[in-house]
């Protein structure tokens, strides 16, 4: 007996946990209701008369020890991180919340920009992100010696000219006018590619979202009603549209939109250049070559479409100064736009 308890007060005292779960195996082996410890009380009985006053006061001293160690080792875990790769660790300490994550600001943008023309009772159409020359420039009116289609504006897949990262989202919607016949009401979002430095204000990955509205009698003032319900549920319900001249090889007339300026309300501030107004789209009717070249016949038939950048309009919603900034990721600048996401 007496042995057995100089072996078990070596163990004690060279103990050593290095985590958590082995110090609790330890206070189970030693003092728990099957422990090496309570045998050894448990035998006390059967200690002749003489031995009892010795082996007792060794089995106390040896239970002080144990107590003492476990207290000791409790101690150290109490004040110190338990050691990598325990199993648990300190159960008393209250749980730490992970951060929630949130959505990144293209995609609220996105998606608010496709909420409000699903309102309108468009539907939401995607495609390729790799083209070939047809769906992107030749079906759009593209003449062949466009500037879009040099190497300097385009990404081309291994120098093959007819295979090409699309530059617009335009792609999509000749896709859909080749497959379906009017009406066609859709918004087609996406990544699109051209081979611009980045910059503050241009990136050669950016996404847009283009619209296509084809039926009998679409006109120019649907077009316009269209884009300024856009414009208010996207901006604020004060926000005032401006149709400027401009020009697309795929629609005719052209016309880019601008809206007024919501952080100096018209009067002129930095963020519009002191115009009291900010460029948000392209837009027009679509030309009669479009939709021949997609099997519309253009005598019976007219439509509109309008394209934007998400990039941009999320500059515009926030006033976000660098275009960098979406795609670096730095949970500082996204967890600025943290929201309950359902
Ligand atoms: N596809 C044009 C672009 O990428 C945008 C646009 C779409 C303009 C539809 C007019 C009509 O810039």
């Amino acid at each position: 007996m007496t042995e057995q308890i100089e072996r078990l007060r070596k163990q004690i005292v060279e103990f050593k946990s290095e985590t958590l779960r082995e110090l609790e195996d330890f206070r189970i082996r030693i003092l728990g209701r099957k422990g090496e410890l309570t045998a050894l009380f448990d035998n006390f009985k059967n200690v002749s008369a003489e031995s009892k006053k010795e082996i007792g006061k060794l089995l106390n001293e040896i239970k002080t020890l144990a107590q003492e160690k476990l207290k000791k080792e409790k101690e150290y875990f109490d004040n110190h991180d338990a050691e990598a790769g325990s199993l648990i660790s300190d159960r008393t300490l209250p749980a730490t919340a992970d951060g929630i994550g949130s959505r990144h600001p293209i995609s609220m943008a996105k998606n608010e920009i496709l909420e409000i023309f699903t309102r309108l009772g468009f539907t939401v159409a995607d495609g390729p992100e790799v083209e070939d020359d047809w769906h992107v420039f030749t079906a759009l009116n593209f003449p062949p010696n466009h500037p879009a289609r040099d190497m300097q504006d385009t990404f081309f897949v291994e120098r093959n000219p007819d295979i090409l990262l699309r530059t617009h989202t335009s792609s999509i919607q000749v896709r859909v006018m080749e497959k379906q016949k009017p009406p066609v009401r859709v918004i087609c979002p996406g990544r699109v590619f051209r081979n611009e430095a980045i910059s503050a204000r241009a990136h050669c990955i950016f996404h847009q979202v283009e619209g296509l509205y084809i039926d009998e009698n679409v006109s120019f003032a649907d077009m316009k009603q269209t884009l300024l319900y856009f414009a208010r549920e996207m901006f604020g319900e004060n926000t005032q549209i401006r149709l400027r001249p401009s020009f697309f090889p795929f629609t005719e007339p052209s016309a880019e939109m601008d809206v007024s300026c919501k952080i100096c309300g018209g009067k002129g501030c930095n963020i519009c250049k002191h115009t009291g107004w900010l460029e948000v789209l392209g837009c027009g009717m679509v030309d009669p070559n479009v939709l021949e070249s997609c099997g519309i016949d253009s005598k019976k038939y007219t439509g509109f479409a309008f394209g934007m950048g998400v990039e941009r309009l999320a500059m515009l919603k926030w006033q976000i100064k660098d275009l960098r900034l979406y795609f670096e990721n730095d949970v500082r600048f996204l967890e600025q736009f943290e929201t309950v996401v359902v």
